[in-house]
């Protein structure tokens, strides 16, 4: 791991961080090549020679990226991270295909994606007049293909895409995408996946996948916050959702940031050369943690694929009968512990987590859920540190009960 060039609780304080698939530590070597870029001048646009020396760092970097994740280099367009990605791939993907032909109007999307795709979809429905349908997912989180394949047979020169993340971020389960496209790519329908998740932990192929457009984001792989990018095949068209310069093949425009640009190579670079190793000692970690949790609260309930192979290494997401989500995190906190919970506050009131909820949890457990995610700075003390921490806190939710319920009007 990583961890050994970090002097001992520089990135995370005392404190005990169990929330890398919000955000990851960003590398070290990440952080070298961005200040090492800061310190120079140039819009990668420029003609001149400190532009051609940006630009430089900017094709060399789109290359080492492609090469990564197997892609043509000419297939990456940088964003500004995986929220714009999506946006990109979502409605431009859309507003392309109905352009060519107005019948296409539906979006089959999976009913656990992250909000950067289910708000656009949704926003698609209410301005556009796209058909939405969300496709049910399991138990386990897992993407019914049959369902799939029926939406599209019943009509297919009515699909417009079909979107379905490559792995989830709350759950940590992995989707069938090979199986997706090919159901797909028989009837003419391009795929979107959200790789967000995947792609420091998953061996992700992007050409081998046969998938049409890909999210990457910046700072879940440890690289730099607000840089991010999304993998196009070069015959597929995207109506931009930016308009300016043009920078990016007219897809994307904006200047390129080149530090967060450089940041991005490196830390899919290391992310990607590291997976098996990282995916064995987080895998190791997680396990430990499972155990431990369900060894002191033995009515906690895991969600998400137990299987090794069927979700990601770094993620368990657990109901605790009883209690309420938020009152454990604060409580955890409070003991310096970092996770976090599925909810999305709305009005001031914990909304229970869709993607539970898609997976046949009822609301009110749904409601007493923590996701707890290890990465590359994950270390035996971190899971000890929760191991002794969970059941008290626990004990105190349940005692507590709803009457301190934070956000509860
Ligand atoms: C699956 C998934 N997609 C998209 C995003 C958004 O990425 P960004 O934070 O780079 O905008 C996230 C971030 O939590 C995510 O987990």
């Amino acid at each position: 791991m990583v961890r050994a060039t970090y002097p001992e609780g520089v990135m995370t304080g005392a404190r005990v961080y169990l929330d890398h698939a919000a955000t990851t530590p960003v590398l070290p070597e990440v952080v070298d090549v961005v200040a090492a870029r800061l310190r120079m001048l140039g819009n990668p646009s420029s003609l001149h020679a400190s532009g051609r020396a940006a630009r430089k760092v900017v094709e060399e970097s789109r290359e080492s990226i492609a090469a990564a994740l197997g892609a043509r280099p000419g297939e990456v367009v940088f964003t500004a991270g995986g929220t714009e990605a999506d946006n990109l791939a979502v409605k431009g993907l859309f507003w392309a295909r109905r352009t060519a032909d107005p019948r296409r109007s539906r979006i089959l999307a999976s009913a656990v994606e992250h909000h950067a795709v289910l708000d656009a979809v949704r926003w698609l429905a209410a301005a556009e007049g796209a058909a939405v349908e969300w496709l049910p997912v399991d138990r386990l989180g897992r993407v019914d293909v049959d369902v799939l394949r029926a939406a599209i047979e019943r009509d297919p020169a009515s699909v417009a895409l079909v979107t379905v993340m490559w792995a989830n971020n709350e759950v940590g389960t992995v989707q069938p995408v090979e199986e997706i496209v090919q159901i797909a790519r028989r009837q003419g329908v391009p795929v979107h996946s959200d790789a967000v998740q995947a792609v420091a932990h998953l061996p992700v192929d992007f050409g081998g996948s046969g998938v049409d457009a890909m999210t990457v984001s910046g700072h879940k792989v440890g690289g730099p916050v607000g840089v991010g990018a999304l993998l196009v095949r070069r015959d597929v068209d995207v109506v931009p959702v930016l308009h300016g310069g043009g920078q990016e093949r007219d897809v994307r425009s904006g200047t390129l940031d080149a530090a967060s640009v450089a940041g991005l190579a490196v830390a899919v670079e290391v992310a990607t050369a590291c997976i098996a190793r990282s995916t064995v000692e987080v895998g190791s970690l997680r396990d430990a943690l499972v155990f431990a949790v369900m060894e002191t609260v033995p009515d906690a309930v895991r969600n998400g694929d137990p299987h090794p192979g069927g979700a990601l290494a770094g993620i368990a997401n657990f109901s605790f009968p009883g209690c309420d989500g938020e009152s454990l995190l604060l409580l955890l906190d409070a003991l310096g512990i970092e996770c976090s919970t599925g909810s999305a506050c709305s009005a001031g009131v914990a909304e229970p987590s869709h993607v539970l909820l898609a997976m046949g949890v009822s609301p009110e457990t749904a409601r007493g859920s923590l996701r707890f995610s290890l990465g590359h700075t994950s270390t035996v003390a971190d899971v000890a540190a929760l191991a002794r921490a969970i059941g008290p806190v626990v004990e105190r939710a349940r005692a507590a009960g709803v009457i301190n319920r934070p956000g509860v009007r």
